[in-house]
């Protein structure tokens, strides 16, 4: 499984490389490339890969989709982890994009990022119907935005040293992650003219995906080793941060998962032997210890 997850990331690597290459040149560059080439599990190009299949598009026809939620996932990460939010200074086994360039140039850096993404998409070599184009630029910016990564952050900031309780913590974590991942999973049916049904469907299996990797990195933060994970550990507990482990307890919190999990796969069995990369990854995410 893992090897799948870094053969889909170096080839993103490598498309993202290209694109910074023929970028004209900035000062932000080298932030911004520090921000999204050196690690990284890359796991929602993965997600979007692997979603692929069971819509029969190869991996070549989402690349770009890949890179541009990297791009925002990248941003995000830069952002969450500047002194007025998370104030966290180690991120993928190096320092953080703000302790290695500064704060300014960290947010300028992950401005720039978000925007990136939609330049990519709107690339010409991107080459597919200008309509479908404009509508995963309405996704895409939807799940970045106020209803999504950014409103879960605030959500998520305004919620620590609070008690909150359980549907507005899930509605927290699915706008900060699950949201990404929704496009992920709704991505490729929008590239294969799926009906709305099927738009639907992949839409909610994808918040569910994001949903259930937020319990992941929360579980990660109290039991994970930080040399693993590449960043701080132990972490939520002492920002009074609102999760559900503080609610109802690690173990409650994994049985919670777990349940979630089997309800994500049962619902994918139908697709067959064309879901099945994609179930390993949702088992993986479950299981990772990065
Ligand atoms: C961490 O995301 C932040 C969350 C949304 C939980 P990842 O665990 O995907 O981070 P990288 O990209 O692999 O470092
Ligand atoms: C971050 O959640 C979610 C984002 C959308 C960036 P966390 O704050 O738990 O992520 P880590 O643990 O710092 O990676
Ligand atoms: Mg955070
Ligand atoms: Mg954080
Ligand atoms: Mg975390």
């Amino acid at each position: 499984m893992t090897k799948n997850i870094k053969k889909n990331a170096i080839q993103v690597d490598i498309f993202l490389k290209k694109f910074f290459k023929n970028q004209k040149k900035s000062n932000l560059l080298a932030p911004m490339k520090y921000s999204t080439l050196f690690g990284g599990k890359k796991i929602r190009s993965s997600i979007i890969i692997e979603t692929s299949k069971i819509f029969k598009l190869d991996r070549k026809k989402v690349i770009q989709i890949c890179a541009a939620v990297e791009c925002i996932h990248s941003y995000s990460l830069i952002h969450d982890d500047l002194p007025c939010m998370d104030n966290d200074k180690l991120r993928r086994g190096k320092p953080s994009t703000h302790i290695k360039f500064g704060e300014s140039t960290a947010i300028l850096a992950g401005n720039s990022l978000l925007t990136l993404a939609f330049e990519i998409i709107a690339d010409k070599r991107f080459n597919i119907n200008p309509k479908t184009k404009v509508i995963l630029f309405k996704e895409l910016s939807e799940c970045a935005g106020h209803l999504g990564i950014a409103g879960g952050q605030f959500l998520d900031l305004s919620y620590e040293k609070r008690k909150v309780n359980f549907s507005n913590i899930i509605n927290m974590q699915k706008k900060k992650t699950g949201k990404l991942f929704q496009f992920c999973c709704l991505a490729p049916a929008i590239l294969s003219n799926s009906n709305n049904k099927i738009k639907k469907e992949f839409s909610i299996l994808g918040e569910e995906i994001g949903l259930l990797f937020q319990i992941a990195d929360d579980l990660l933060d109290l039991k994970g080793n930080k040399k693993n994970v590449g960043k701080p550990v132990n972490n939520d507990k002492k920002k009074g941060k609102s999760t559900l482990i503080k609610l109802l307890g690690y173990k409650e919190t994994l049985e919670f998962a777990f349940k979630r999990k089997k309800l994500i796969i049962q619902k994918l069995n139908k697709y067959g032997n064309k879901s099945n990369k994609l179930i390993d990854m949702i088992n993986f995410i479950l299981n990772r210890t990065y």
